[in-house]
């Protein structure tokens, strides 16, 4: 009978601490904050993260700040009013959060940079793709696809379309990508027919569609119409290479196909680059972003991150990184970055391989899963 007692009383308290800690587990609460619904990828980034964390026990709050900055420092303190634990941001302006960063630096709310750094040193840890590298993709691409290394006394004309110049990662895409083409430029072998060549002067604002249509429209009016082949187009992402594309079908008079670059995977790209409109987009797997920051997340409110061996648990390639991002002098992120790929016409099924996309019922175009 004592011995059965002694059972009882041992699986009571089993079943005492096992709801303690799922009660415990239940009250962190993470405040996710996305910069806007209007561009494909946040969406999914939105979603895999409030899975991940809530599937994993954590109450999460999701905002969507339609791409101002003033709505996101807005929800971003309704998040700390509401008690979040840990602040998971994408900020629209990276230098546009210093309030909110002083509030939760004094509340003691961790801050994770999420794929676009926070330049402010409450954030201390970063989860993103090595964006540098994505911009070298693409300039690898351009350069593999004209055969620049072989071009001879041979020319080609290409122009550049750059992201929002108040997202942090806008030029390590454009860095990248240029550091690639600059020496062919330099040689003469790459001509850039517009003349624009600074960031600033190539760059598109909240990284829209419409103003990057906008300005290739001017370009190709400018210097193109006169019949002066295109070649490439070095655009930095999808929303931005969906304006370039739609320029080049409508207002280019050449019939070559032009290499136009990407970045994203975004559904009406992927159908462009089916259709030839667009030649590649360099992918970046949010799904594990996501699974990525979940484990970031859950070693910051842990009280111990050791980047060096958390890179070690996961599944997907993942470098820690503390000397490229800085968030203010002399001070860097402890960063996760992931690594990015290449997607073609020809290695579309990889997508579909990895579970995120599907084929139409014609096997033509890619679907969201
Ligand atoms: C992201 C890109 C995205 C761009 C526009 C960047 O910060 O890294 O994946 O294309 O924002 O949304």
């Amino acid at each position: 009978m004592k011995k059965i007692l002694a059972l009882v009383l041992a699986l009571a308290l089993v079943l005492s601490l096992c709801s303690f800690a799922s009660a415990e587990g239940a009250k962190k609460k993470v405040g996710i904050s996305m910069p806007t619904q209007s561009l494909e990828r946040w969406n999914r980034d939105g979603t895999y993260l409030k899975e991940q964390f809530e599937a994993a026990g954590y109450d999460a709050i999701l905002t969507y700040s339609d791409n101002k900055n003033d709505q996101q420092v807005n929800d971003i303190d309704n998040m700390l009013s509401d008690g979040v634990d840990l602040l998971i941001v994408s900020a629209i302006d990276g230098e546009g959060l210093n309030t909110c960063m002083d509030s939760a630096a004094e509340k003691g709310v961790p801050v994770l940079s999420y794929d676009r750094l926070i330049i402010n040193d409450a954030s201390k840890y970063y989860v993103s793709f090595d964006n540098y590298t994505v911009g070298k993709l693409q300039g690898q691409y351009v350069e593999t696809a004209l055969d620049l290394a072989n071009a001879g006394d041979k020319t080609f004309n290409i122009e550049f379309t750059a992201g929002d110049p108040a997202d942090n990662n806008a030029g390590y895409f454009f860095n990248g990508a240029f550091d690639v083409l600059k020496p062919y430029i330099d040689a003469g072998t790459l001509k850039v027919v517009s003349g624009q060549t600074e960031f600033q002067a190539v760059a598109t604002a909240q990284w829209s569609t419409d103003t990057a249509l906008a300005r290739a429209q001017n370009i190709l009016a400018s210097y193109y119409a006169d019949g002066t082949q295109l070649d490439a187009w070095l655009c930095s992402n999808d929303s931005t290479a969906a304006g370039v594309a739609q320029a080049i079908e409508s207002d280019y008079a050449g019939t070559n196909a032009v290499v136009v670059t990407g970045q994203d995977g975004d559904i009406a790209n992927l159908a462009n680059i089916v259709d030839g409109k667009q030649t590649m987009t360099v992918y970046k797997n949010v799904a594990n972003e996501a699974v990525v920051t979940l484990a970031v997340a859950k070693a910051i409110l842990e009280g111990e991150v050791n980047g060096e061996e958390l890179v070690k648990t996961f599944d997907v390639p993942c470098a820690f990184d503390t000397t490229s991002y800085f968030t203010s002098e002399g001070n860097f992120a402890n960063s996760f970055l992931l690594v990015p790929s290449v997607i073609t016409a020809d290695n579309l099924q990889e997508l579909v391989d990895i579970g995120l996309y599907q084929w139409d019922a014609d096997q033509k175009y890619l679907l969201a899963k």
